[in-house]
Order: structure tokens, then C-alpha cells, then sequence
């Protein structure tokens, strides 16, 4: 792998990552779809009968197995927070897309696929990133943020550190 873009929920991870891909010409990597891959249905369709706990061990499992693919991979929001020591063993560039609350809970409002949200609310979901923010700085190595970029500039950003 070459890089590995992280962030919260709503933060734009899949888009920029797409972007790069696209610009370094690599393969693009979606923790969150190669999860759905593996599942065989979605992300909400496996919370509905199964555990957070029984997810994030998927999620490790599937993170494990991407370690040796070639290109960008862009996590799930908590796969970080949940698999810090695997992001670090694996010694590559980490990218921290950094977005503010509000940004964050405009994006997430309009989205009803996604559990956690669905569970604790916008308000709870924000306390959820605080939780993390420790975390997330931890692993990165650049943290861009993202507020003020569209995608493609954050793309553009990132490229030039690579
Ligand atoms: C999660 C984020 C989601 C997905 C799952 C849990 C989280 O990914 O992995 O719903 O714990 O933050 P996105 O960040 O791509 O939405």
C-alpha cells in the first residue's frame, strides 16, 4: 500500500481517496467496501442482527488482509481507533482528514446508512469525534483540513506531500 487516508465519519475520506487514486494511477481501497465484500450485505444490514463488537472484529480482520494489497486505502471512521497498532505496523504514510462539527453533522444528517449515527444522534456523534480526535492525531503524520478545499484540492494537497 502506499498511503492510508483516516478521519471521521463525513469527513470526505472515500471521495479524496478515489481522487488519488485516480492521479497516481493506483488502485483505490474502501475499507468499508471490501467489509461489505467480505460481509456479503451492508454495514447497517450487519449492525441490525449483530454487535458493534462483532463488527469492529471484521473490521480488523479485513484491515489485516488489505495490509499486503497495492494502492490508497481509506478506513472506516473507527478503524483506528480500534486497530492502532496494526495502522502503525504497517509503516506508511497516514493522512488525517480533519473536518469541523458543523461540517461534519451538515454531511452526516442527510445519511441514514450509517449505524452509529443512527444510533447516538448528531449531538452524540460529535461527541464520538471528540473521543477519537486523541487517536486520530496520534496516527497521522499530516493532517489536512479540509473545510476550506474541495476534494480535489485535498487531493491535490496530499499528492504533493506523497
Ligand atoms: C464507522 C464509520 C463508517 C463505518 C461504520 C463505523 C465509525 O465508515 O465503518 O459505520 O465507527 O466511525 P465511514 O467513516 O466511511 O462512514
Amino acid at each position: 500500500m502506499d498511503a492510508i487516508i483516516i478521519g471521521f465519519m463525513g469527513s470526505g475520506k472515500t471521495t479524496v481517496t478515489q481522487l488519488l487514486a485516480e492521479k497516481l494511477n493506483v488502485k483505490f481501497m474502501d475499507l468499508d467496501s471490501l467489509i461489505v465484500q467480505h460481509l456479503g450485505q451492508s454495514i447497517s444490514d450487519f449492525f441490525k442482527s449483530n454487535s458493534e463488537e462483532e463488527f469492529r472484529a471484521v473490521e480488523t480482520e479485513v484491515l489485516k488482509q488489505s495490509v499486503n494489497l497495492k494502492g490508497i486505502l481509506a478506513t472506516g471512521g473507527g478503524t483506528p481507533i480500534y486497530n492502532v497498532d496494526v495502522i502503525k505496523n504497517m509503516d506508511l504514510p497516514v493522512f488525517l482528514l480533519d473536518t469541523k462539527n458543523e461540517t461534519i453533522k451538515s454531511r452526516l444528517s442527510q445519511d441514514t446508512g450509517r449505524p452509529l449515527v443512527n444510533q447516538l444522534g448528531l449531538d452524540g456523534i460529535i461527541d464520538l469525534k471528540h473521543q477519537r480526535d486523541a487517536i486520530y492525531n496520534e496516527l497521522s503524520d499530516h493532517i489536512i483540513f479540509t473545510d476550506d478545499k474541495t476534494p480535489l484540492e485535498v487531493a491535490n494537497q496530499i499528492l504533493k506531500i506523497l
